[in-house]
């Protein structure tokens, strides 16, 4: 057993260095972007097996993002539908657009897009139409 005082000193130490090599390992700040969805719009009409661009804006993203990958996700009525599913994946958020085809999902006039970027957004409502 070492005597409590070398203890006390190894542990002020490990402490010093710690803290001394901290600001070395701390990362650079990234931000979080969350891309507002433009396109559905409310009121826009789709129809099961159509293809359209779900479009949103990246007029603000940060330079530097955490995550440059985006993910679309249909919701209905704030309900994710099937998020083991998305419409799209791994496609860059900042391109602005990414062509998905509408799924055959039973039709309703409260569906919204989701995209994500490091976090989501919703668009408008729209209708999706058999
Ligand atoms: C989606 O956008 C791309 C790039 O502008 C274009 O080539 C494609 O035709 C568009 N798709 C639809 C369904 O409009
Ligand atoms: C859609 O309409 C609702 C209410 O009518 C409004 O609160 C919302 O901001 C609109 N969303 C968009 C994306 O225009």
């Amino acid at each position: 057993m070492l005597p409590t005082s070398t203890l006390t000193l190894f542990f002020l130490a490990f402490f010093a260095l710690f803290v001394a090599s901290s600001p070395i390992v701390t990362p650079a700040p990234r931000d979080v972007f969350s891309p507002p969805v433009l396109y559905p719009r409310n009121g826009t009409i789709w129809r099961v097996g159509q293809r359209h661009n779900v479009t949103w804006d990246v007029s603000d993203a940060p330079a530097s993002i955490t995550n440059g990958m985006g993910m679309i996700v249909l919701v209905k009525n704030h309900i994710m539908v099937d998020l083991e599913t998305p419409l799209a994946q791994g496609f860059n958020i900042l391109l602005a657009r990414h062509e998905v085809t509408v799924p055959k999902v039973e039709p309703g006039d409260d569906y919204q897009i989701l995209v994500f970027g490091d976090s989501g957004n919703v668009g408008g409502k729209f209708t999706i139409l058999a």
